[in-house]
């Protein structure tokens, strides 16, 4: 295992270590080099140096899967419009350049001139690159997307990237599913995310057009052990048993082996975006017993029925007084349980809420559900047919969007996105 196989770190520089190395910066003034880092008067008045926040773009995967869960998402899929794979290639180079910016926390494109539109709109000027991670990956549409061959590539689509299966109970709204390419920009502060995709669909345009974005706050799982369990809109706890980075079961489940076709794949992995609605007015009505035996887990603590504490081991054998299973075998962890199955995926979903549903004046809210694997042919894919199928869960909730991405591996210094493939 290489230095650059580790899951990266938040690469933060502490306001301490910066005042170190500027020896004189108790007067107030830093020389720079840390891009991002703002300057702000603390309350005595000493200027204080924000955390510049930054995630590196570049390693042998792509930033914002094994690395630390941010707090937001805006998630863009783009139908590509030109029919050059030439336009596509360069479109990838100009979004790396414009990525390794941005999350650097540096503004886009060159000088800017009086008489011409500034390559960076601005909005982001002043804020800290808020631990932005930028993460592409291309849909089964862009291989074959109505039996065209569009841009050559018919016989480089991935087995693994085969369009997910109707699933029972799916009501699936076209609009807001699949995408030639996503971007999934996750950090700690919206402005942010909303100027990095913004930048994007620019640069992109006559290349490509936005197909539909979804925002996401609260993450729902936590891909780190340091990092504290979040909870879903229905008030649990949501990630607990998720894989995490740096070990081996996530190494073998996450990323696309050396030995797996095809190799444009390889370091890479793919994502299943799924927008589940859940009717939180019908949530809000049932009972806690009800809402602990549709999770199979105790609302406070997290922890499984019938245990203490939230990583206790579930105890799936248990019975009750009378005689049932402590744990419902139709409940949520019971069903989704990937010890007994193999089936390993890595959640990274987040809460959203998109206002009204005007039919009905009830929130329109619920979990926008993102895992990443290996293969979903043996992951995703029988997972949710399960789950779909008996799922206590169900009553609660609704698939509503459904989409399919292989991420591509990590860009190296000098390297482009996309390069594996349209190189
Ligand atoms: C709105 C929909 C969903 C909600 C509210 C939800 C919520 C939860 C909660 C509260 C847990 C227990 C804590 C934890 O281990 O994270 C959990 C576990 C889990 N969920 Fe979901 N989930 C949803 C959809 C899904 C879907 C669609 C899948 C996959 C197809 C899935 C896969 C899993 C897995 C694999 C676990 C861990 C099970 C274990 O090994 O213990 N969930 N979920």
């Amino acid at each position: 295992v290489t230095e650059s196989d580790q899951p990266r770190e938040r690469h933060t520089v502490s306001r301490r270590g910066l005042l170190g190395i500027g020896g004189a910066a108790a007067g107030g003034l830093v020389v720079g080099g840390f891009a991002g880092a703002a300057l702000t008067a603390g309350e005595s008045g000493a200027t204080v140096v924000a955390e510049p926040a930054i995630v590196p773009f570049h390693g042998a995967h792509q930033a914002g899967i094994a690395t630390p869960v941010q707090d937001r998402l805006l998630l863009a899929a783009f139908d590509v419009t030109s029919t050059s794979k030439a336009d596509l290639a360069q479109l990838f180079k100009d979004w790396t350049t414009a990525a390794e910016a941005m999350t650097a926390g540096k503004p886009v494109g060159g000088d800017t001139v009086p008489l011409a539109p500034p390559d960076d709109t601005g909005e982001a000027a002043g804020l800290s690159a808020a631990n932005l991670t930028l993460t592409f990956g291309v849909g089964p549409s862009l291989f074959d997307g109505g039996g065209v061959d569009r841009f050559g590539l018919a016989a480089a689509k991935p087995d693994a990237l085969a369009d997910l299966p109707a699933f029972p109970r799916d009501e699936l709204d076209p609009a807001r599913s699949g995408g030639d390419i996503c971007v999934q920009a996750c950090g700690d502060d919206p402005q942010v995310l909303f100027h990095a995709i913004r930048n994007l669909t620019r640069i992109g345009r006559g290349v490509v057009r936005g197909r539909w974005v979804q925002e996401g706050f609260g993450r729902t799982s936590s891909t780190g052990s340091d990092q504290v369990t979040a909870r879903n809109l229905m008030g649990f706890k949501d990630g607990t048993a998720n894989i995490r980075a740096g070990t081996k079961v996530f190494e073998q489940n996450v990323w696309v082996p050396k030995g797996d076709d095809p190799s444009w794949m390889r370091g890479g992995s793919y994502l299943v975006a799924r927008r589940i609605r859940i009717r939180i007015e019908v949530w809000d009505r049932s009972a806690l017993q009800d809402q602990e035996q549709t999770i199979g887990r105790v609302r406070p603590s997290g922890a499984p029925l019938g245990r203490k504490k939230e990583f206790d081991e579930p105890d799936f054998e248990a019975k009750g007084f009378d005689g049932k299973p402590v744990i419902p075998v139709d409940s949520h962890v019971a069903l989704a349980r990937q010890d007994v199955h193999k089936l390993h995926i890595l959640r990274r979903g987040y809460n959203f809420t998109d206002g009204l549903d005007e039919r009905a004046g009830q929130l329109d809210a619920g979990l926008f559900f993102l895992a990443y694997q290996r293969d979903p042919r043996h992951q995703f894919v029988p997972l949710q047919q399960r789950l779909a199928e008996n799922d206590k869960l169900n009553e609660y909730i609704q698939h509503v969007s459904s989409a399919l991405f292989a991420v591509f591996p990590g860009v190296r210094q000098g390297g482009w996105v996309g390069r594996t493939l349209l190189g």
